[in-house]
């Protein structure tokens, strides 16, 4: 008799406890909901109240038609002025945080270190995150999203070396003047754009073209800059201010073009390139070992006196090892990969460095961006591999979304969002991979890069030819709230 009640307490209790809830189609409770943008997408205000020029003010201005329509961030969602609306816009989602970056040039008019600090632009990001703490939204932060300060550029910008140390000064200053407010750091965001879209491929500011050679460069600086500003958080912050680092890497999912081991080989070699190019770093250590072999290879044969990969020393590695309290994750899309036959080897470009037939299916829904196309599945796949590739650690989604031409009514957004979601919650339930929060990119539409405002991403639409830059919520929206709210897909 003395056993029998607790048992039976026990059993009614588990029958209640919905807490770990795997059901289809269910998010676990603990799971977080986001909703992502970045300073020079949407602040505007490019020289108000001391703000510095940073390398896209500088190419707007300098050449227009460098974007689509010479579209510019100027204004762009005025989010500087407007930025209480943006956080009435997050609460009526109902997210639990939101992601935005830090513009540098706001903080560090010149950048470089020991230059004044500019105490509006202190003043304006603890007023967004008090705002966002006062409605209860998390703030996740990141410190660089794409806009170096142009007075770096102008020393040479991530291949110069001694952007470690202007990185370390800056990410202190935000550390000690944020992070009592902020608890989740993210130091770069999708730095293969960075250093292969602005100094390989020059379809990104600063626009350099210097494909295999300035964009390695750019990488190692980067990496280490990263590494800096991780230990200096867990040095001196960490035990006061309890918070989080990690970095924002992008990947594409590659699938293998055929069943055949070659095309396994191939994107798997591409998944190294692209995501372990700075993922292996920084949870591992070192590069990847294919691109070390590859490149060391091809570089002697094309007759460098060493590899145009950059190498870590040991003590480098050992101090770059462990530099991440999160994985983070943006994905948005797929290619198939399939195997190519070494061909030209006098061209030292990183698309010949790794060598692989990258390809979109034709049957695969079209976004109004060129580069992404509808694949959910590539979404728990990816995930997946980043489970098994890095040993099971905890992984943020620090981006997902899709792009179309405008309008309220955004079926197609819906449907991606569902999709995406169904395929993530098979990860986690199913598959087991340790997935805590998803982020949509993006709160609002915005200024896409090089396509300007042409490609819409948001979940609430922004007017951009009228001064006020009204914002007006689209299905897509209320479709995300619910999930949010029943933590559950819905149809
Ligand atoms: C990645 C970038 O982080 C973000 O700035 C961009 O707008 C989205 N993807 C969509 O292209």
């Amino acid at each position: 008799m003395k056993l029998r009640f607790p048992i039976l307490v026990t059993i009614f209790f588990i029958g209640l406890d919905t807490s770990n809830s795997t059901s289809k189609n269910k998010f676990p409770d603990y799971f977080k909901f986001g909703a992502a943008t970045a300073s020079y997408q949407v602040e505007g205000a490019w020289n108000e109240d001391g703000k510095g020029e940073n390398i896209w003010d500088h190419i707007t201005h300098t050449n227009p038609t460098y974007v689509e329509n010479e579209d510019n961030g100027d204004v762009a969602c005025d989010s500087y002025h407007k930025y209480k609306e943006d956080v009435a816009m997050l609460k009526d989602l109902g997210v639990d945080y939101y992601r935005f970056s830090i513009s540098w040039s706001r903080i560090l008019p010149y950048g470089v270190t020991g230059s004044p600090v500019n105490k509006l632009g202190i003043e304006y990001y603890r007023n967004l995150t008090q705002e966002l703490l006062d409605n209860g939204i998390e703030p996740m932060v990141t410190l660089f999203h794409w806009d170096t300060p142009e007075p770096l550029q102008e020393l040479g910008g991530w291949p110069n070396p001694e952007m470690e140390e202007h990185y370390a000064y800056y990410a202190r200053i935000v550390f000690e003047q944020l992070g009592d407010l902020v608890k989740i750091w993210m130091t770069f965001n999708e730095p293969k754009q960075t250093c292969l879209e602005g100094y390989g491929k020059g379809v990104k500011a600063p626009a350099f073209t210097t494909t295999g050679m300035a964009d390695y460069k750019c990488t190692h600086t980067l990496i280490k800059s990263h590494a800096k500003a991780y230990h200096i958080y867990d040095e001196e912050f960490k035990a006061k201010q309890g918070g989080r680092v990690g970095m924002v890497i992008d990947t594409v999912w590659f699938e293998p073009a055929s069943g055949s081991e070659k095309d396994a080989e191939a994107a798997e070699r591409a998944i190294q390139f692209t995501y372990g190019w700075y993922g292996n770093p920084i949870i591992l250590g070192n590069y990847p070992q294919v691109m070390i072999d590859r490149i060391d290879e091809r570089s002697k044969q094309q007759g460098f006196a060493q590899s145009r990969l950059p190498k870590f020393s040991e003590e480098e590695v050992d101090y770059i090892k462990g530099t991440y309290d999160f994985v983070a994750l943006n994905m948005y899309t797929a290619n198939y990969a399939e195997w190519k036959e070494e061909t030209d080897i006098s061209d030292v470009g990183y698309d010949s460095d790794l060598n692989v037939h990258l390809f979109m299916d034709d049957s695969w829904e079209e976004s109004a961006s060129s580069w992404l196309r509808v694949v959910p599945w590539g979404l728990r796949k990816t995930v997946n591999w980043l489970s098994k590739t890095y040993n099971n650690p905890e992984i943020f989604i620090t981006e997902n979304g899709v792009s179309d031409r405008g309008g309220i009514d955004d079926p197609q957004r819906i449907n991606f969002y569902r999709e995406y979601l169904s395929n993530l919650v098979d990860a986690i339930v199913e598959d087991g991979v340790n997935v805590t929060r998803y982020t949509a990119w993006s709160l609002m539409d915005n200024f896409e890069w090089g396509s300007g405002y042409s490609e819409k991403f948001g979940l609430y639409s922004v007017d951009f030819s009228s001064p006020e830059r009204t914002r007006t919520k689209k299905a897509s929206a209320d479709y995300y709230s619910q999930v949010i709210s029943t933590r559950c897909l819905v149809d």
